[in-house]
């Protein structure tokens, strides 16, 4: 079981630092150029072997591979866990996007939450259990995205997407296609009603006693 709003902080924890020391060195050497070698007058434009360095600039080039050796296997190595499929999922989804709504199959259950009419589709989970989804898109590409959990994936045409997700604590999570699949693309919302265990089952079973 993966906490993927934790990962995600860990990974933006490493790359912050490094962003923030970047752009000060970036910065502070452009200025420090700019005020160093600025044009004066009488002064001698050819170029100049002087100011070539191959030693600073070897170290400069392997500086750069390190840290971005570094940060790629900490970011490879976060999205392996996100990838590992859960052992025992507490449930299966099925997610099919389409221009523009989003419908949720629980596949052995023969529950399916329809778009309502002029609404976000619900999507109901079982708060703190993993669940894995397999989806899909039916015509172009779509994203599926949960800003509180740090999670996005793109769902294709043409193959199915698997992913596992946990919603840590009970409540309503916005959900939100985060690939422009055009006109009504800002309408494609979708709601995640996160409750516990037992509110779950007693859920489901009353979805497959009366089906909507
Ligand atoms: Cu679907 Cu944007």
């Amino acid at each position: 079981m993966v906490d993927t709003r934790h990962e995600y902080a860990r990974v933006a924890d490493a790359y912050l630092p490094v962003a923030l020391v970047v752009f000060v060195l970036v910065a502070g050497a452009a200025g420090y150029c700019l005020l160093r070698w600025r044009v004066r007058e009488g002064r001698d434009l050819e170029p100049s072997r002087r100011h070539q360095n191959a030693p600073l600039e070897i170290a400069y080039v392997a500086g750069l591979a390190i840290v971005v050796a570094a940060l790629l296997t900490l970011t490879l190595h976060v999205e392996g866990r996100e990838d590992a499929s859960a052992r025992q999922p507490a449930l299966r989804v099925d997610v099919t996007a389409a221009q523009w709504t989003w419908t949720f199959a629980y596949p052995g259950t023969g529950v399916v939450q329809e778009p309502p009419e002029d609404r976000p589709t619900t999507l109901v989970v079982p708060a703190g259990r993993t669940v894995v989804f397999a989806g899909r898109s039916a015509d172009v590409i779509h994203d599926f995205w949960v800003p509180d959990v740090r999670f996005q994936r793109q769902l294709f045409p043409d193959h199915t997407e698997h992913f596992d997700l946990v919603f840590a604590k009970p409540g309503t999570y916005q959900g939100i296609c985060a690939q422009f699949c055009g006109l009504e693309h800002q309408n494609m919302h979708f709601d995640v009603r996160a409750v516990s265990p037992a509110a779950f089952a007693r859920w489901l079973a009353r979805r497959q006693a009366a089906p909507a």
